[in-house]
């Protein structure tokens, strides 16, 4: 059984208000909650009834990579705002400069990512490549790649700004950097290339 995490995060950002994160805070827990059902239900589905056009058996293995990246992704989406937006140094530094050019083009290429994803953008560190990538998300669990781990997720389904900014997506995903912790993606960075 999985259990929802408490996140410092949820409360006034700069650019994001307090009840969007609330409000978005309670999806999230609504993901733990369905991950456990369908974990629960795995136990007694009927297998032999399994069925590619439609079955128990299909609709809860689809909907476990759904729910379960629902509740990964909000968890390093909650877990990384936050802080002050101050752009990162170190080793990460190095490697957007590395993969990208510099960490101003890496930004544009991620908000850009951002505007043309249906539901998540995100930065990863993709360990076959050794590589920093900017990867599209229109659902949870889309379009993810082998052994990548994400290091930014951000949040475009329209839950994660529309209180706040309308249809300015924009708008509001300049807001998500400036509340970015880099410490805690560097953190992750560094666990990443071990
Ligand atoms: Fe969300």
């Amino acid at each position: 059984m999985l259990e929802a995490k408490t996140f410092e995060s949820i409360r006034q950002l700069d650019g994001i208000s307090e009840r969007t994160m609330t409000e978005h805070y309670k999806l999230y827990e609504g993901y733990v909650k369905k991950f456990n059902e369908i974990s629960e239900k795995l136990l007694t589905a009927d297998l032999d009834a399994a069925n590619p056009s439609y079955s128990e058996v299909r609709s809860l293995k689809t909907e476990y990579s759904f729910a379960l990246n629902g509740v990964k992704n909000h968890e390093i989406y909650f877990g990384h705002l936050g802080g002050d937006g101050a752009v990162p140094s170190g080793r990460l530094s190095e490697q957007l400069t590395k993969d990208f050019g510099s960490f101003e083009k890496w930004q544009l290429e991620m908000k850009a990512t951002a505007m043309a994803a249906r539901g998540w953008a995100w930065l990863v560190w993709d360990k076959d490549l050794q590589k920093l990538v900017n990867v599209a998300g229109d659902t949870q669990s889309t379009y993810l790649v082998w052994n990548c781990l994400p290091l930014v997720a951000l949040d475009v389904y329209e839950h994660a700004y529309f209180i706040d900014h309308g249809i300015m997506r924009r708008d509001y995903i300049d807001a998500f950097f400036k509340n970015l912790n880099w410490s805690i993606i560097e953190k992750a960075f560094n666990t990443a290339i071990k």
